[in-house]
């Protein structure tokens, strides 16, 4: 049992409805369960796999969802990484494992499945890259047509090849995402297509999952859990499922909710330092993590409220951080994570280095899509192979 409830006003709309903002105030919707009439047992969770599906109590799928078996992600202690920044409980929980290579799988296993519920016959989604790989291959899933339009020349290779491959429909704007975004939810009202970017709140459903995955594999509510922002819905998720889990009793706290952004691109790493009441848009966000290249966060007022009601924080990194990040991610932990991924380990780095982190502290980094994703940025910053003649002679000369 549930329904959709403004974030500003409060209005309610019922479950069947498709919408995506407040008819009287504009604001965003959440899905609001009614939790005290849900029968939810924490041992009964225990009892199924670790995957998304686990917790179908509190996501708002009545029937067979459209899934590819996402979730049950690694957590990793990062025991090196972490030691060399003064830190023992430093963990990684890596969303690049999931079927499509990004925590966007979790929101679209629960975004699609509704949008069969709701007897939609379209999908679409502006997208950086990894909502449109997503939203490809579960459209392919449900035998669904799906449309994602995306910022030209500004997509990570594997995530265009993904869509592409998976059969959607792939249009290049030549513009950035935050106008993709714009014209993909006008194209959608007018259309009766279903919109299945992150105001879409079934679609922070699914991701909501990573929170409640964090706190069954630690067996305890991490002090701290770090994402990267872009459109600022992951954060917001994780938030929500957590709060959730509050209110079933099964928790008794929230994680400090942190959020890093790139330097080209905080909106909401300003507002939180100059606490403003809503974010200031960048005009033209620039940074090598193209994922998270966003000037209008979209979530941005349910991730501030995140962010402040768990005494959280936000930064941002420059992208010789990001890259560093990335760089040590892979050859100190072995964990092969896209540039926007490694923006929340940097951060971590960087606020330790400040003297802003306990190293007591427990602390949980989202790292949200798989260095495949972007083959070419990886490429750049490493030596190419050896090129040798096939001879022992030759081999051994380049090995002294
Ligand atoms: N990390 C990766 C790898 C992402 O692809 C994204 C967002 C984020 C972090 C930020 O998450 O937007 O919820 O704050 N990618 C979107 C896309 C925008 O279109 O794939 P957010």
């Amino acid at each position: 049992m549930y329904r959709l409830v403004c974030i500003g006003c409060g209005a309610e709309y019922a479950p069947d409805e498709v919408i995506y903002r407040c008819r009287t105030c504009g604001h965003l919707l959440a899905v609001k369960y009614d939790l005290d009439s849900l029968n939810i047992s924490r041992a009964e969770w225990d009892r199924r796999p670790l995957k998304l599906w686990r917790y179908r109590e509190i996501l708002p799928v009545t029937g067979d969802p459209v899934s590819l078996q996402e979730g049950g992600t690694p957590l990793y202690h990062m025991k090196r990484l972490g030691e060399e920044l003064g830190l023992k409980n430093l963990y990684a929980k890596h969303e690049g494992m999931n079927p499509s290579g990004s925590f966007k799988d979790r929101g679209m296993t629960v975004g699609v499945s509704m949008a069969m519920q709701l007897g939609m016959k379209q999908v679409a989604c502006a997208s950086t890259g990894n909502t449109s790989a997503s939203l490809a291959a579960y459209a392919a899933k449900a035998g669904m047509p799906a449309v994602v339009l995306l910022p030209a020349g500004k997509v990570a290779l594997g995530k265009v090849a993904q869509a592409l491959m998976h059969g959607a429909k792939v249009i290049a704007i030549r513009d950035n995402f935050d106008r993709a975004l714009e014209m993909v939810h006008d194209l959608c009202i007018s259309e009766g297509i279903y919109l299945l970017n992150s105001v879409n709140p079934y679609r922070l459903e699914g991701q909501k999952t990573i929170g409640l995955e964090v706190v069954d594999q630690l067996g305890d509510v991490p002090d701290r859990i770090v994402l990267p922002v872009g459109n600022a819905g992951n954060i917001s998720a994780v938030h929500k499922g957590l709060g959730e889990l509050i209110e079933l009793g099964f928790i008794d706290r929230m994680p400090m909710m942190t959020g890093i952004q790139a330097a080209g691109s905080q909106p909401v790493v300003e507002a939180i330092a100059g606490n403003l009441p809503e974010v200031i848009p960048f005009k033209e966000p620039e940074t090598i993590a193209t994922a998270i290249r966003i000037g209008a966060p979209v979530n941005a007022e349910k991730a501030l409220r995140a962010i402040r009601e768990t005494g959280g924080t936000a930064d941002s990194v420059t992208d010789e951080e990001i890259l560093a990040m990335q760089r040590d991610l892979a050859r100190k932990e072995g964990i092969g994570v896209e540039p926007a991924s490694a923006a929340s380990v940097a951060g971590i780095k960087k606020m330790v280095e400040d003297g802003r982190i306990d190293p007591d502290e427990r602390i949980v980094c989202v790292v949200t899509g798989h260095l495949l994703k972007d083959p070419e940025t990886v490429i750049r910053q490493c030596e190419p192979p050896i090129e040798i003649d096939a001879d022992i002679q030759s081999l051994l000369s380049v090995l002294r």
